[in-house]
């Protein structure tokens, strides 16, 4: 009885992770509607990341249209120090390892020649590949930031 217990217990806690993460899409259009409201319960991390979607979209614009490339905001920088979702990170240096290629792409971005575009791509790479192991919900969403090859 006890066993059974302690089983749906963490059945129940595994679900409650995954629906979290997995309403992060929907969460993240109503910022971008109502832009400077954080709904309650956002974590600072949460927070850096919709600030990495952001600038991820505004970067795009400016290498498809040609136009001098938007820096990043160095809240970016917090990646590795922003507090995460409690229990969403439990192994900060392989977490760690992803974000110090994160930025590394990141920067790459911005330097003398490259070509933008391609850049861009691997940093979007850098992007799915964490969430791959973190975060499933908000993937698709990245994926559109990629810039198709025409
Ligand atoms: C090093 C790992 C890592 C990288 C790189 C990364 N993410 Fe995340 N992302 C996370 C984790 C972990 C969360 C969950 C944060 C939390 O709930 O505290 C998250 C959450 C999010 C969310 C949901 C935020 C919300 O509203 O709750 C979005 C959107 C997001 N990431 C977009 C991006 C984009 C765009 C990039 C690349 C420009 C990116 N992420 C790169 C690990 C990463």
């Amino acid at each position: 009885m006890k066993k059974t217990i302690a089983v749906i217990s963490v059945l129940f806690l595994a679900i409650v992770l995954i629906i979290s993460c997995g309403r992060k899409p929907a969460q993240e259009k109503k910022v971008d509607q109502e832009k400077q409201v954080n709904p309650n319960g956002s974590s600072e991390l949460a927070i850096v990341m919709r600030t990495m979607m952001e600038h991820g979209k505004e970067l795009k614009k400016s290498i498809e249209e040609n136009q001098p490339l938007v820096p990043y905001p160095v809240e970016i920088k917090t990646l590795m120090t922003a507090q995460p979702t409690e229990g969403m990170i439990e192994d900060k240096d392989v977490y760690n390892g992803f974000a110090t290629f994160h930025l590394a792409t990141l920067d790459s971005i911005y330097l003398k020649n490259v070509e933008p575009k391609v850049q861009f791509n691997h940093m979007v790479k850098s992007c799915v590949d964490c969430h791959e192991n973190y975060c499933h919900g908000p993937i698709p969403t990245i994926k559109k930031l990629y810039i198709s090859s025409k």
